[in-house]
């Protein structure tokens, strides 16, 4: 079978700044990867990579089997990847509904049929369709940037810490809406500093520390592993 998306030993850096040392990992399709490390250590260079918003020096990056190294974020989102990014970055002037309808951009018109499949999957959102996305609350804003994403029917979702900044009952709804939507088959490469979270839903993790990754496997089997507390400890 060929991984939806691949990182093939990937350097990338910030000036002179080495960020990303040999970053291997991929993701299959209908499979939830998860992306685990402290603060500062890459996960968003490693998303933003894979979207084509900064270039590696070195290495491959392929989705759906072609080689997108050089292709530019807009090819690479036409072509299926969609990102629900850090602190969701809404548009908090405008309505939910036109924030939703700008995740439909690179298909032209929104989709009636994939608005109402947002609104089935967050009713919540149906009833706030006016509302302007700045006044929403920290869980109903990811609902949006979940929404958002899902409404151009990426075949790729990434997701940049959807814990961040959520009180602990909203996170773990947040991550049981992530599994609802693995359950339905969306691919999806998770980046988490909430490792118990991430690994509970999960088929597979990687571990990045500084910039590599230091450990990966079945998230059952990463889970409680030694390393994984050294990786969030030694630093
Ligand atoms: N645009 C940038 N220019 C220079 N350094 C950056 C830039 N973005 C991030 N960095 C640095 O790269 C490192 C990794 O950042 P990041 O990938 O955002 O980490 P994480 O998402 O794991 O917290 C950090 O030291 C950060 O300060
Ligand atoms: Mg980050």
């Amino acid at each position: 079978m060929t991984p939806l998306l691949t990182l093939e030993e990937v350097d990338t850096y910030y000036g002179a700044i080495h960020i990303l040392q040999k970053v291997s990992l991929h993701v299959n399709e209908g499979e939830l990867v998860c992306l685990l490390g402290g603060n500062a250590c890459g996960k968003s260079t490693t998303l933003k990579t894979a979207l084509g918003m900064v270039s590696p020096k070195v290495g491959k990056i392929t989705f759906a089997g072609e080689d997108v190294t050089k292709k530019n974020t807009s090819h690479r989102v036409k072509m299926g990847i969609a990102v629900v990014p850090e602190n969701r970055r809404l548009f908090g002037p405008m309505t939910v509904l036109e924030n939703l309808k700008i995740g439909a951009y690179v298909r032209g018109e929104a989709d009636p049929v994939d608005l109402e499949r947002v609104f089935e999957l967050f009713p919540k959102l149906k009833d706030r369709q006016s509302q302007l996305a700045g006044t929403l609350s920290g869980g109903e804003q990811q609902m949006v940037a979940v929404g958002r994403a899902l409404m151009s029917r990426p075949r790729l979702l990434l997701m940049d810490e959807p814990s961040m900044g959520l009180s602990p009952r909203l996170v773990e709804q947040s991550f049981e809406m992530i599994a609802g939507l693995h359950a339905q088959g969306i691919s999806m490469l998770v980046v988490e500093q909430n490792a118990n979270m991430a690994l509970s839903v999960a088929d597979r993790g990687y571990v990045l520390q500084t910039g590599r990754i230091v450990l990966e496997g079945a998230a059952g089997d990463l889970a409680g592993h030694d390393e994984l507390r050294r990786a969030y400890l030694g630093r």
